[in-house]
């Protein structure tokens, strides 16, 4: 059997390093890796291979930047030919991104078995890109791996047959609790040092200048109070550039360049408290039992906020102020067991793949 993977963008490089080495212990399996380029910078893509120990992709397709249609476009003109040379028995696609619903689909037209790895999640906030390319990549999947019981409650009101729903966990935590150990703290950040870890990239966030701008300003103030550490996505850093927005440096607001994989997870574990509107972040500071606040209205993993670490502030400036007062007050809780976040959702997978439902 021939399983090909479709990679792209930076979060899914944690969900298929454990499936790749997962499915390694089946010989009889023969398995390919695509590379889409939606993500091209060494320290978005190339980093996390060699820390995640991943093998070098067969094929990149190189797309790298465009518009949400051109970008997804070009990985299904590239895509196709590939499968059509290569004819896989499954093609595994991940998470959200744009690259997951291009090549699902282009599989899924040439008659291909397509099985997605985090399947079910649903923000119903269909203005976020995410949103549209879960939904579709769900539709068109033969096999829908879920991390959590919400997931498959989604599924199966949108009628997706549950024979193809497999509520195997989550495989992002597998690569965290196998990486734990070897964690690294940047050379900047101190050990000892009590500081609030930032993250933002959504477009409903950096591409509004004037919110970005608020936020900004809300951090300066926290810094006041903690140093704040605010690794900069490219989008970001692009929204900050182009708008001539000021870089607000300042000793206690310290911005660095997107970073690899062991130094980002040191940095979630050290943290009093992270501010992010990214999903993963939401699932791997409730694993590690810091709190999260997050600065979106929704979100598609609903599980962080009643059994992990979550909360979510909105695009309000004084609810977040007041939730990152509490969580610097209050001591930090020990993490509370999430079911199937326990490290071995890929091998669940990988079992189900080889030898059938
Ligand atoms: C994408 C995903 C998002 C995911 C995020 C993680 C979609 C719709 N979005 O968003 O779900 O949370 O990745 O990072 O697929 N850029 C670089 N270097 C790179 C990649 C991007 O400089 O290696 C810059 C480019 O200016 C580009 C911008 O970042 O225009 C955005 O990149 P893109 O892949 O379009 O979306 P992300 O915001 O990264």
């Amino acid at each position: 059997m021939h399983i090909l993977h479709v990679v792209g963008a930076r979060p899914n490089f944690m969900k298929a390093a454990p499936l790749l080495r997962a499915l390694g212990q089946f010989p009889q399996l023969r398995q390919t890796l695509v590379h889409t380029g939606q993500h091209y910078d060494a320290a978005m893509s190339e980093v996390f291979f060699r820390q995640l120990e991943m093998p070098e992709p067969n094929v990149n397709l190189a797309v790298g930047s465009a518009s949400q249609a051109l970008q997804t476009a070009e990985v299904m003109l590239r895509f196709e030919p590939v499968l059509l040379e290569f004819k896989p028995d499954w093609v595994v696609v991940y998470g959200d991104v744009n690259s997951t619903l291009a090549a699902a689909l282009v599989a899924s037209k040439l008659a291909i078995p397509v099985a997605h790895v985090e399947a079910g999640l649903r923000s119903r906030d269909r203005t976020m890109p995410e949103e549209i390319n879960r939904v579709l990549t769900d539709q068109v999947s033969d096999l829908l791996f879920t991390p959590s019981a919400d997931a498959d409650d989604n599924l199966r009101q949108e009628g997706i047959d549950t024979t193809r729903i497999h509520r195997v966990g989550n495989v992002m935590i597998d690569t965290l609790v196998r990486l734990l150990p070897h964690a690294t703290l940047p050379r900047e950040i101190a050990g000892s040092e009590r500081f609030v870890l930032v993250t933002l990239h959504r477009p409903g966030n950096v591409d509004d200048l004037p919110w970005l701008r608020e936020m900004l300003a809300a951090l300066i103030e926290v810094s006041r109070t903690a140093p704040v550490v605010f690794p900069v996505h490219p989008r970001t850093a692009k929204s900050l550039a182009q708008n001539n927005a000021a870089h607000p440096q300042t000793q206690n607001l310290r911005l660095l360049p997107p970073l690899p994989y062991l130094e980002f997870l040191a940095l979630q574990q050290h943290a009093q408290v992270v501010i992010t509107d990214s999903g993963g972040i939401q699932e791997e500071t409730s694993y590690l039992g810091v709190p999260c606040l997050t600065v979106r209205e929704n979100t598609e993993r609903p599980i962080t906020l009643t059994e992990g670490t979550n909360t979510l502030v909105g695009r309000d400036i004084r609810r977040l102020r007041h939730e990152l007062e509490r969580a610097l007050a209050a001591p930090r809780q020990n993490p509370r067991p999430i079911p199937l976040w326990d490290g071995h959702a890929a091998d669940r997978i990988a079992r189900i793949l080889a030898e059938g439902p």
